[in-house]
């Protein structure tokens, strides 16, 4: 972290976890726990959880975010939540690009590019995921991955509507593995992003912007990661659902 030009980011990434009634009382155990905290405190939740978590999180300093977001305003695409009624029902965060949705439901850097857009455009924050592959980082191409996925996730974006996106670098082969990056390769590839946004928005803005790491982030490691100078933050997966882990993971933040 380097708290003299950022403000760290620890999110929750809830995934597909929690029915309303215990993302009530998982945020409820929360409050007290993160309500010193000096960073910014996000809950990424199920789309049928955020009413709860909204009423929860009311007056704490809790923001909630969604998953992810469709990059049209309405239509005829089943199923889907566009970023427009994300905005009506008070959500201000949206998570967009997670490597499960690339992985698991098609997902692709342009369809990532459409979909933070749209949430821009409908004045929510994104958290946008970007990371290799086990293989491409035995490939040793893990720098030219990020920043292909960098790039087009942001093409269109300008510099005003950046101040608005975080960037998540979550390597796959980390997420839900109990396999860490080490805080050497986090912050190595971490600032490989910013050099990036600075080659695209220059050096002021990439200095700006909230630079995450994710995958088995926990209370153990968090201390490490985040001492790490490009190290901004956290976005959480297992962790996030223990409200005691959860907690010491905003204290690492917080100091
Ligand atoms: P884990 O913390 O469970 O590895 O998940 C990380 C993640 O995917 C957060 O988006």
């Amino acid at each position: 972290m380097n708290k003299a030009l950022r403000r760290p980011v620890i999110a929750g990434n809830w995934k597909m976890n929690k029915t309303p009634d215990e993302a009530k009382a998982l945020i409820e155990e929360m409050k007290p726990l993160v309500a010193d905290a000096d960073c910014d405190v996000v809950v990424c939740v199920p789309y049928v959880d955020i009413p709860a978590a909204l009423e929860a999180t009311a007056g704490s300093n809790i923001k909630v975010g969604a998953e992810n977001c469709h990059w049209a305003e309405s239509g005829a695409f089943t199923a889907e939540i566009s970023a427009p009624m994300l905005k009506a029902v008070g959500v201000p965060y949206v998570i967009i690009g997670h490597s499960e949705r690339r992985q698991y439901f098609g997902e692709t850097d342009v369809t990532v590019n459409q979909r933070t857009k749209a949430a821009l455009a409908s004045g929510l924050k994104v958290i946008l995921c970007v990371g290799e592959l086990l293989e491409q980082r035995e490939q040793g191409i893990t720098e030219e991955v990020v920043r292909y996925q960098t790039k087009i996730a942001l093409g269109g974006v300008s510099a005003e509507d950046l101040k608005n996106v975080i960037i998540a670098y979550e390597p796959v082969w980390a997420i839900g593995t109990g396999r860490t990056a080490t805080a050497e390769q986090a912050n190595e590839v971490n600032a490989a992003i910013r050099a990036c946004i600075a080659e695209l928005y220059g050096k002021d803005a990439a200095d700006a912007t909230v630079i995450q790491y994710g995958g088995s982030m926990n209370a153990k490691n968090a201390a490490e990661l985040l001492a790490q100078p490009d190290v901004d933050g956290g976005l959480i997966g297992g962790a996030s659902l223990k409200a005691p882990d959860f907690s010491v993971i905003v204290k690492a933040a917080s100091v």
